[in-house]
């Protein structure tokens, strides 16, 4: 497709500050070496690493991110951080919405979406995730949960250029267990057509929709060589720089 991919990788709550130092370094070597490829790369380390990370990505072309912001510009939120302090520690994307954050931390649509808008507003990309949970799929609700989610959760701001959609079902995240080719193209294109409902058609087909949930070097090149799956959001194999190049490797 037109979409130029993007792997992103979810570092999670992994990494001190010298396996964070070490690890980014080992990616922004590979990186380096090929200036030429066809693809983004974005590293997502948790807050307490996002500088150091920063530093040594600086002049790598890999893309810095974070996990979670705010809605608020600042103010009283004891622990929080707002997409104004990501800007400033040198990001360009948020990951939002993440299954980890919708479980542990009771996340809505409503709050994904004004967390989407609080990126918008600094500028930032929102990576906002979706996906279906194994009780929803075995009862048949995947399409209609995603598409629920994908109504209620991005904003109506969303263009190409700031918001990139990642699917992923929660029975695959960090399972080893990972949905069948047709079941991802499935859920990507119907992703797609509730975003063209939203947004627009022109819209919808500029925005790049990832697949996670135990993406590997191994099975990376047939879920990425499916029409509507423009790049994956890494998590575990994000954490091995020769298995999240590979993943990179294997973008078509
Ligand atoms: O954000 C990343 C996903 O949750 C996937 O994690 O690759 O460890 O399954 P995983």
């Amino acid at each position: 497709s037109a979409r130029r991919p993007l792997i992103a990788g979810n570092w999670k709550m992994n990494g001190l500050r010298a396996d964070a130092r070490a690890l980014a370094d080992e990616i922004g070597t590979l990186r380096k070496n090929k200036s030429q490829d066809a693809f983004d790369l974005l590293i997502c380390p948790p807050f307490s690493v996002i500088e150091t990370v920063g530093h040594v990505l600086d002049s790598t072309g890999i893309f810095l991110g974070a996990q979670d912001c705010h809605t608020a510009e600042k103010g009283a939120h004891t622990g929080d951080v707002s997409a104004a302090m990501l800007k400033d520690a040198g990001c360009s994307h948020v990951i939002l919405g993440h299954s980890e954050r919708r479980t542990n931390h009771k996340e809505s649509n409503e709050l994904v979406k004004q967390k989407a808008i609080a990126a918008h507003n600094e500028g930032l990309i929102a990576i906002i995730c979706v996906g279906e949970t194994e009780t929803e799929r075995e009862n048949g609700k995947t399409l209609e949960v995603v598409t629920a989610q994908i109504k209620d959760s991005v904003p109506e701001g969303a263009r190409a250029d700031n918001t990139v959609i990642a699917y992923e079902p929660v029975w695959a995240i960090g399972t080893g267990k990972v949905a069948t080719p047709d079941d991802v193209q499935n859920v990507h294109g119907d992703i797609r057509k509730t975003l063209a409902a939203k947004l627009g058609q022109e819209t919808a087909d500029g925005i790049r929709i990832l697949y996670g949930g135990s993406m590997k070097p191994e099975n990376a090149k047939e879920l990425l060589a499916l029409p509507d799956v423009d790049g994956g959001l890494i998590g575990g194999a994000a954490l091995k720089a020769e298995d999240f190049w590979a993943i990179a490797q294997s973008c078509p």
